[in-house]
């Protein structure tokens, strides 16, 4: 399995979420304190060239970056090329991820895929099938995972320092104006993105998911609502989900909130104990309290600062901010071990469930 380093990155889609990307990669791209430069960006694929032309100016490094305006062009100039990509990134419209993921994957690369992994569940299945069949990892981009002190927590439950998960109750309040929906015909559509749902909240889901041990979904009632924008899909949505082993959560997700202050707040109880975080307008707070009341907060925030210094260096502590850094991180560390990341293919499938289950119960068919 194990590739060798760097990798050679293909960006698919230079929009905004790609800028995250390429802050990662431009770390990445550098070398670290074992003087190993982990990842190259060698292709740029987008049908704009002002857009490709923008991502590459914020590339820092002198190798040569492939232009192509389709991922089918890439692969038949680069197939027997050397620079033919080991990994590509997946940054366009929700609609277009399961085409370029099984295209990328037929040519023997690993994926990046932002969420959510596809619109439809037996796209996102055939996904990890094929991924499977190929031996290449996938990483999806479930950027909460991959917030500080998160998995040292979720590796606390796992060995049940919390006691047994209860319920989940998460509130994804995105505002964005009618602008952010107008900037391109795919956004807020049923066949390309979906709503609050599906485009903000989905790796909120997989965040409470995760952390409430990975149960089996029972059942979902959801309620949607398009209430002050135009679009097709719901601006505001609630959903309450049923687990095995009597686990619960419950989402609250909209995008009709004031744009200049997101925010995100997430709480979990457990037998023993509770976990609180938010986002406010960037700001973020979080209480781990154990079963006597007692605030664990900063015993775990040490512990992850000291574990990213002696894995990383210092430098990785600018990187905190950018949960993309994390997730390539995770990824390159899952190639060259043949293991799984954190977010992982599965973890985008079980996320995609659990929205389409509560979009059938509000009366909205999947895509
Ligand atoms: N994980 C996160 O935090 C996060 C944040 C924002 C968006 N996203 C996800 O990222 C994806 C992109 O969102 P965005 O906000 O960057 O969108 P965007 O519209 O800003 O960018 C998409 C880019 O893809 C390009 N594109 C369209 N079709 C293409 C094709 N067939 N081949 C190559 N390029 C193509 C467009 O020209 C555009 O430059 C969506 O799936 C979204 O849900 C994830």
């Amino acid at each position: 399995m194990s590739n060798r380093l760097p990798l050679k990155i293909a960006l698919v889609g230079c929009g905004r979420v790609a800028e995250k990307h390429l802050q990662a990669i431009n770390y990445l791209a550098k070398k670290n304190k074992n003087r190993v430069k982990r990842v190259e960006l060698t292709a740029l694929v987008d049908p704009f060239a002002e857009a490709r032309q923008r991502i590459l100016e914020k590339y820092k490094h002198r190798n040569q970056v492939n232009f192509f305006d389709s991922l089918e062009q890439m692969f038949s100039n680069l197939t027997n090329h050397k620079n033919k990509p080991d990994l590509v990134a997946i940054t366009t419209p929700s609609s277009q991820h399961y085409k370029q993921a099984k295209l990328a994957l037929q040519n023997d690369c690993h994926l990046f895929i932002e969420k959510p992994i596809a619109l439809k569940l037996d796209h996102a299945t055939e996904i990890l099938n094929l991924a499977e069949n190929k031996n290449k990892k996938i990483a999806v981009g479930h950027i909460f995972r991959y917030f500080p002190v998160i998995g040292l927590i979720a590796a606390d439950l796992a060995e049940g320092v919390f006691g047994k998960p209860l319920y989940g109750n998460v509130s994804v309040r995105w505002g964005h104006d009618q602008a952010y929906y107008d900037q391109a015909s795919w956004r807020g559509t049923r066949e390309h993105d979906g709503g609050s749902i599906m485009n903000q909240s989905i790796h909120a889901l997989d965040l409470m998911y995760w952390l409430l041990g990975e149960p089996e979904l029972l059942s979902a009632k959801g309620s949607l609502s398009t209430q002050i924008h135009q679009m097709e899909s719901e601006d505001l949505g609630f959903g309450i989900f049923e687990f095995a082993d009597d686990r619960w959560l419950s989402v609250e997700g909209t995008t009709n909130t004031d744009p200049n202050r997101p925010e995100a707040s997430f709480f979990l109880r457990y037998t023993k104990g509770e976990i609180r975080a938010g986002i406010l307008a960037g700001k973020i707070s979080f209480s781990i309290l154990d079963q006597n009341g007692q605030q664990l907060r900063l015993k775990y925030l040490k512990c992850d600062i000291l574990q990213r210094i002696k894995q990383e260096g210092f430098s990785y502590l600018l990187q905190i901010s950018n949960p993309h850094t994390g997730i390539y991180l995770d990824l390159i560390n899952a190639i060259s071990l043949d293991q799984e990341p954190l977010a992982d293919g599965l973890s985008g499938l079980k996320a995609l469930e659990m929205v389409i289950a509560l979009y059938e119960d509000a009366g909205v068919d999947s895509v």
